[in-house]
């Protein structure tokens, strides 16, 4: 089928290139002329792990282009909207200006089809009672049907997520009526809905919220592990044991159980943010008040970090310290909302000398904070630090070996914001080892952490 994916950010570039995988003849569409040149040319604009291959494999085939111009996609059967809602400057709500426009341009090519079944697809994640809006002034086109189908990708596993997803959803006018918009979504999907996944066809609203809902369900599971975390350290408990216990039963499952400095990156903070924004703009503000503690429990680990390295050092005033991690989870580049980089630049606020090492997401931090001294390579990054910190969890970075490390730093200091290593190990090896919600002193019968792998 002829596609069209409208905005190749990081969601609608990682969709163009899987469509195309499927077979499927692909255009993606950006305003941003210089990412349409790098992906035209091969090149991922951002790090994910299989994207370079697959965008390789559909440029070489001739199924997938890239343009910054709507008459380009004017005889696309279908149309994908996979733009960006970020936060708004002036508040919690989700920011549509960028969708709105989007639509609006597609509106105008739309009429070209002559009344042919056209459908338009939106991926993007928002506010409930926005896919209804979009429809009434959409389907004024003859032939135009609108389904709401959100992404529930990870960075990370993007490309995986996309091709093998766990459920597919379809929200549109009236699901008891099925139709042409179901008939059509089904032929693009026709490969991966083979695979046996279920495919749940909703109302419009039911669908938006299925998104926005399982990300706060997410957002609350990390928040409430870290509300754990914040009474060990008042108990004296250990919350690495907690998460395992409670992973333990199956109706808790131990996904989403692993604390440490929480949540970041471009969805679940604005996500949680624009829901509460929503709820209250409905008349329903007070069923999400929880949502609020939610939030402020994930940005009180990041003040806490910086507590504990204060506990540690003293004043933090020109004191070395290394962060390990600045990406806002391992296997990406993305430092949007990164705890890692929030708590790089409260110690500098602090007066700390800070080096920040990371695998991939350097540049990005580079331009997202001013002066912040960076160092590509982690062993020269940690020479002469007076305290670690360990903010994301790459594989190479849970890995380290503590008497190696202890040679390279001035003073074997370290705090797991990750709870990820294990301290007993550390300890053994010199070091003063502190994590968030963990014993100060190594509690004399502990066993050692099988290794974690709550993800
Ligand atoms: C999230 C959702 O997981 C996806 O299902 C959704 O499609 C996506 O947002 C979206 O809306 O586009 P993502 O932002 O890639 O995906 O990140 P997550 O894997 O959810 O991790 C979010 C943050 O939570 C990271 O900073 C991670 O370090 C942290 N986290 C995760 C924890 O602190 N503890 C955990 O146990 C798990």
């Amino acid at each position: 089928m002829k596609l069209s994916v409208i905005g190749v950010g990081y969601l609608g570039a990682v969709h163009a290139a899987s469509m195309a995988e499927l077979g499927h003849e692909v255009i993606g569409l950006d305003v941003d002329a210089r990412r349409i040149e790098q992906l035209s040319a091969g090149e991922a604009p951002f790090h994910e792990p299989g994207f370079a291959e697959i965008l390789a494999r559909g440029l070489a085939s001739g199924r997938l282009h890239f343009t910054t111009d709507y008459a380009d996609l004017a005889d696309a059967e279908v149309h994908f909207l996979g733009l960006g809602t970020p936060q708004r400057a002036d508040g919690f709500g989700a920011d549509l200006s960028h969708l709105h426009a989007a639509v609006d341009s597609l509106a105008a090519v739309l009429p070209a089809r002559d009344g042919a079944a056209t459908l338009v697809v939106g991926k993007s994640t928002v506010p409930a009672g926005t896919a209804r809006g979009l429809a009434e002034s959409l389907e004024r086109v003859d032939g135009v049907h609108l389904v709401w189908n959100p992404e529930f990708l990870r960075e990370g596993f993007a490309v995986q997520d996309t091709l093998e997803p766990d459920r597919v959803v379809y929200g549109v006018r009236d699901p008891d009526a099925g139709g042409t918009e179901v008939e059509m979504l089904d032929a693009v999907y026709a490969q991966i809905l083979e695979g046996g996944v279920q495919r749940l066809v909703m109302g419009f609203e039911t669908a938006e919220l299925v998104k926005v809902s399982a990300n706060a369900f997410l957002a609350t599971k990390i928040s409430f592990i870290n509300a754990m975390a914040e009474l060990c350290e008042a108990t004296g408990a250990d919350v690495t044991d907690i998460s395992r216990a409670l992973g333990m039963d199956d109706r808790i499952g131990n996904k989403f159980l692993r604390s440490g400095v929480g949540f970041g990156g471009g969805c679940l903070p604005k996500d949680i943010r624009a829901f509460i924004a929503s709820a209250e703009d409905l008349g329903a503000g007070q069923a999400l008040g929880f949502l609020r503690e939610v939030d402020a429990v994930n940005q009180r680990r990041r003040v806490r970090v910086v507590e504990l390295a204060r506990e540690m050092l003293g004043p933090l005033r020109g004191r070395r310290i290394t962060v390990l991690g600045a990406a806002f989870k391992p296997d990406s580049d993305d430092v949007r909302d990164s705890p890692a980089l929030e708590v790089a630049s409260r110690l500098m606020a602090s007066g700390a000398h800070v080096t920040v090492t990371d695998p991939e997401a350097l540049a990005n931090a580079e331009r997202r904070i001013e002066g912040l001294v960076t160092e590509a390579d982690a062993s020269e990054a940690l020479r002469g630090a007076e305290l670690v910190l360990l903010l994301t969890e790459w594989r190479e970075y849970r890995d380290l070996d503590p008497i190696a490390t202890a040679r390279l730093v001035a003073a074997p200091r370290i705090i797991d914001g990750r709870t990820v290593l294990t301290p007993r190990d550390w300890r053994a090896a010199g070091w003063e080892f502190r994590a968030l919600g963990r014993p100060e002193a190594p509690v004399a019968d502990h066993v050692p952490d099988p290794e974690l792998a709550l993800f």
